[in-house]
């Protein structure tokens, strides 16, 4: 049987970043579950779908075939046949994916993708509904959260590095209402799976991140 860790949390709190090393150290593979969102997104802008009409958004997504690789330890998506992990990290995919993931229909395909991808193998897989409904009963459940300031200060210091203009407070504004959405949504909102651990990472950096989960993780194979 397959050895699972479900990290949830909001954007911002370092989910990635933490996954993929938990996942290095312990040799496990990593799914990135946003990424299929993404695809799945790219997929709606390519038909021209519109994102407020439901029905249509649950129709289309039955039709593409999405899948994922890993090619020297990083995750490939691939969606018909081609990788395309180099188009989903736009501002439009990211808006197609946080209007298209509300549709239930759209939801459930993927999470049954993601189940047997972890029913395959060891997966540290992150997102938004991982422990309260992709992986109830994984062997740990991880809720990774950061105040508001810190995420903002994060993402903040990412768009200076990256030379992009940047204002604090307005980074602030959007983090709380991307929480808010994520929180109250209908459809698998995220919050605190039962059992899971709570870390707050507002003080921590990331090695003791990591520290703290692999050592959670070896708690529950004693
Ligand atoms: O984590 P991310 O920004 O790559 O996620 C892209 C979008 O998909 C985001 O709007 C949240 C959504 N998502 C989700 O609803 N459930 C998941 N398990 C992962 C992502």
């Amino acid at each position: 049987m397959s050895h699972n860790i479900a990290i949830d949390g909001p954007a911002g709190a370092g989910k990635s970043t933490i996954a993929r090393i938990v996942s290095d150290k312990l040799g496990f593979i990593y799914v990135d579950t946003g990424a299929m969102y993404r695809a799945m997104a790219l997929y709606m802008i390519r038909e021209g779908v519109d994102p407020a009409d439901e029905q249509m958004v649950a129709r289309k997504a039955l039709e593409p075939d999405i899948t994922i690789r890993h090619e020297d330890g990083v995750q490939v998506v691939i969606l018909n046949g081609e990788n395309v992990n180099d188009l989903i990290r736009t501002a439009q995919v990211s808006d197609m994916a946080s209007k298209t993931s509300l549709v239930g229909d759209l939801r459930k395909q993927l999470v049954s993708l993601q189940q047997k991808l972890a029913a395959d193998a060891d997966v540290v897989m992150d997102g938004r509904d991982i422990g309260t409904v992709v992986l109830p009963g994984a062997d740990l459940k991880i809720y990774l959260d950061a105040s508001v300031h810190v995420r903002a200060l994060r993402r903040y210091n990412e768009m200076l590095e990256k030379g992009e203009e940047a204002v604090l407070e307005d980074i602030e504004k959007d983090i709380e209402e991307r929480d808010y959405r994520d929180m109250n949504r209908q459809e698998s909102p995220l919050r605190k799976a039962k059992g899971a651990v709570l870390v707050d990472s507002s003080d921590m950096t990331i090695e003791e991140v990591a520290d703290t989960i692999i050592s959670e993780y070896q708690k529950t194979l004693k």
